[in-house]
């Protein structure tokens, strides 16, 4: 990985349980592609049956917790490891790319450069082979332009990014695409219009995640009051056929079963 830990030296403490159920997440994934099922379908989305129906359905896991609970700090660890443990566990070699948005750095928010630095993590990881080959189609290329991507970049996400990955031949091993404070630049307070499907990193990925592969699960951290976000990313499941989206997390690894949003509490 291109950085280093944002921990700086700092010791990493607890969290263990977080990371023994994102292991079991990963399995799972890898489990799901082990077994046949239909790929979604970015061509004829309104037609996307298979989403949502068990195997292959795009679910992935939201980590929420208060201002300050120390949401960054396990994705830190996650990607570079700093106990023998966690070493040992070996997530961060299963990690495809990484992005930290960041309320004040305006850079990190800006979608079109969440999407080229996705492509060129993706590129660099070495974890997708062919993908490289992929990019080089100047008409793939196009979408990356810089202006394009900005103009369209939910565009250049479906063409640069899902696209390829879908056409890929899937890992031995499940990936993941780790967004940390996805709520950040989400100005949308409770109630307010959002600004259309791709404006922010937040909309870019509820908007697309039922089309990423079955072995890439979407790991996304939000603060618990960023309502508009969270429900972004959940979908109630009695609505058939729609993809569980994120709320698998908030189920599996949220409030309701297993990871009680207060234990990120400090
Ligand atoms: N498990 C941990 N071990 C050691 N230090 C931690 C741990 N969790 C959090 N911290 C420290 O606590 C402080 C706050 O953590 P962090 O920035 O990760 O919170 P956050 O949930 O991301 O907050 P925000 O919602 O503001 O983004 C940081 O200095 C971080 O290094
Ligand atoms: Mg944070």
């Amino acid at each position: 990985m291109a950085q280093t830990s944002l921990l700086q030296g700092k010791q990493f403490y607890c969290r263990e349980w977080v990371f023994h159920k994102l292991q079991h997440c990963l399995q799972e994934k890898t489990n799901c592609c082990n077994s046949a099922g239909s790929h979604p379908s970015l061509a004829n989305p309104g037609n996307n049956a298979s989403a949502g129906s068990g195997k292959g359905a795009a679910w992935g896991v939201l980590l929420v917790g208060g201002p300050g609970s120390g949401k960054t700090a396990l994705c830190t660890e996650l990607l570079w490891p700093s106990s023998p443990a966690g070493l040992q566990r070996g997530l961060h070699r299963q990690a495809l790319a990484f992005h930290f948005c960041k309320a004040q750095d305006s850079d990190t928010l800006c979608v079109g450069g969440f999407v080229r630095g996705l492509v060129a993590q993706i590129c660099h990881s070495g974890l997708i082979q062919g993908y490289e080959d992929k990019l080089r189609d100047p008409a793939v290329q196009s979408f990356l332009q810089p202006g394009e991507c900005e103009r369209n970049p939910a565009e250049a996400f479906k063409r640069c990014v899902l696209l390829p990955l879908l056409g890929m031949k899937p890992p031995q091993q499940s990936l993941y695409l780790l967004v940390d404070s996805v709520d950040e630049g989400c100005n949308i307070a409770e109630g307010e219009q959002t600004s259309g499907l791709s404006g922010t990193v937040a909309e870019l990925l509820a908007g697309h995640h039922e089309f990423f592969p079955p072995w890439l699960l979407l790991l996304c951290s939000a603060r618990k009051q960023s309502k508009a976000v969270t429900k972004m990313f959940t979908v109630p499941i009695s609505v058939k056929q729609r993809h569980l989206s994120l709320a698998w997390l908030i189920g599996c690894l949220g409030q309701k079963h297993m990871m009680p949003v207060e234990r990120l509490e400090k």
